[in-house]
Parts: C-alpha cells; sequence; structure tokens
C-alpha cells in the first residue's frame, strides 16, 4: 500500500475516469530523504485537468493546468499526499496556489497479517467549502480510485501468495525510488530492533 501511494504515476493506468491524463507516467519525480521520512515530488505543468480535477475545481477539459503531487512517507506506513492544480502559468510551482485547488489525503496503514492491512483514509480540501455537494464528490471520487486499487493490490498479493519466493526478482524504475527508500527505511528500522537500539533509545 506504501508503494502504491509513493508511486503515483499508477493513476495513468489504474485511475483514468478520475485521477490519470497521460502526463502523469512521463513527468519528471523526485525522490529525497526527509528528516523522519521519504518525500516524493511530481509536477505536471501545462496539461489537462484530469476528471476529477474538472469535476471538483470547474477547470474546463481544455483548460491547461499545473498540478502537483506531494507524497510524504513516515514510517512504518503513514502517508500524506499534498495533491492539486492550478490555471497553468499563475505560479503555483513558485507557491502561489491561488488560481487552484489544494487537496491533503492521510493514508494511516494498519497493517493485520502478514497477507492483509486495514486501510484508513481521509480527504480534506481547501475550495468550495460552503458546499457540501464537493465534499461528498470527493469522497465518492477517492472511494472509486482506492477501490481500483484494490483490484490492482489484491491480484498482486494473490501472485505474492502463490508463486512467493519463485517469482522472479522486481525491476525497479525511476518512478520506484520512493518506494525504494522507504523499504530501506523500514529495514533500518527492524534492523535497529532486533540489535535492541529501538529500546535503548526508549529509555
Ligand atoms: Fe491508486
Amino acid at each position: 500500500m506504501v508503494e502504491n501511494l509513493l508511486d503515483l504515476s499508477h493513476l495513468q493506468f489504474v485511475h483514468p475516469t478520475t485521477l490519470g491524463t497521460d502526463k502523469v507516467a512521463g513527468a519528471k519525480v523526485k525522490a529525497e530523504r526527509t528528516d523522519n521520512g521519504v518525500r516524493v515530488t511530481r509536477w505536471m505543468l501545462d496539461g489537462v485537468a484530469p476528471p476529477f480535477y474538472q469535476r471538483a475545481g470547474g477547470f474546463g477539459p481544455d483548460q491547461a493546468i499545473d498540478r502537483w503531487q506531494i507524497i510524504d512517507y513516515t514510517p512504518p506506513a503513514f502517508v500524506r499526499l499534498d495533491v492539486g492544480g492550478a490555471r497553468a502559468g499563475t505560479g503555483a510551482p513558485q507557491g502561489d496556489r491561488s488560481q487552484g485547488i489544494t487537496m491533503r489525503n492521510l493514508n494511516a496503514i494498519t497493517p493485520e497479517t502478514d497477507t492483509t492491512t486495514h486501510y484508513f483514509w481521509a480527504q480534506a480540501h481547501d475550495f468550495k467549502l460552503d458546499d457540501p455537494s464537493i465534499t461528498e464528490l470527493l469522497y465518492r471520487q477517492v472511494h472509486t480510485a482506492f477501490n481500483e486499487d484494490l483490484g490492482v493490490i489484491e491480484a498482486q498479493q494473490k501472485n505474492l501468495v502463490a508463486f512467493g519466493e519463485s517469482l522472479p526478482p522486481p525491476i525497479d524504475f525511476l518512478q520506484d525510488a520512493g518506494g525504494l527508500q522507504a523499504r530501506r527505511m523500514v529495514d533500518d528500522i527492524l534492523a535497529q530492533e532486533a540489535s535492541g537500539a529501538g529500546a535503548k533509545a526508549a529509555e
């Protein structure tokens, strides 16, 4: 689930009716370590608004927007998204989001067993706050997208269970940089716990 959220290039393929456009997967992506996690940043400049943004933000079907995805992972399993779009060329990359919409999305993933997890999420937005139908629309769109994720992730998990160690090693692309950093952080934390360093630090 963490890797799914850290690699949002999947929007283009898994969520074409809500969040995907043909500009997502090809956009440059930057992954970096932060003080306590991993941040992945992607800007998609001067592209069409995805269907979800058209419905929620009132962008026209041919209107160009500058769109961002800023993803913050905090171990072991929290992922916060800062996502949105603004009319192209109005300064969003420089920090002026006044001509656009911003949404914040929290994912609090809570593993249940080795192969199952709870997935709690919440969505906030900064526009049309006096219109409850927008909140409802956002909820439905995000819910639709996450159900699409579920289909893919369940199929992946079935393969992992069925073939396990006999699967060929994964092939990593640039878009996997954030997920790889997250895996390394978790491995480091597990190694620290196993060596007792975590217990000492807590004393
Ligand atoms: Fe997704």
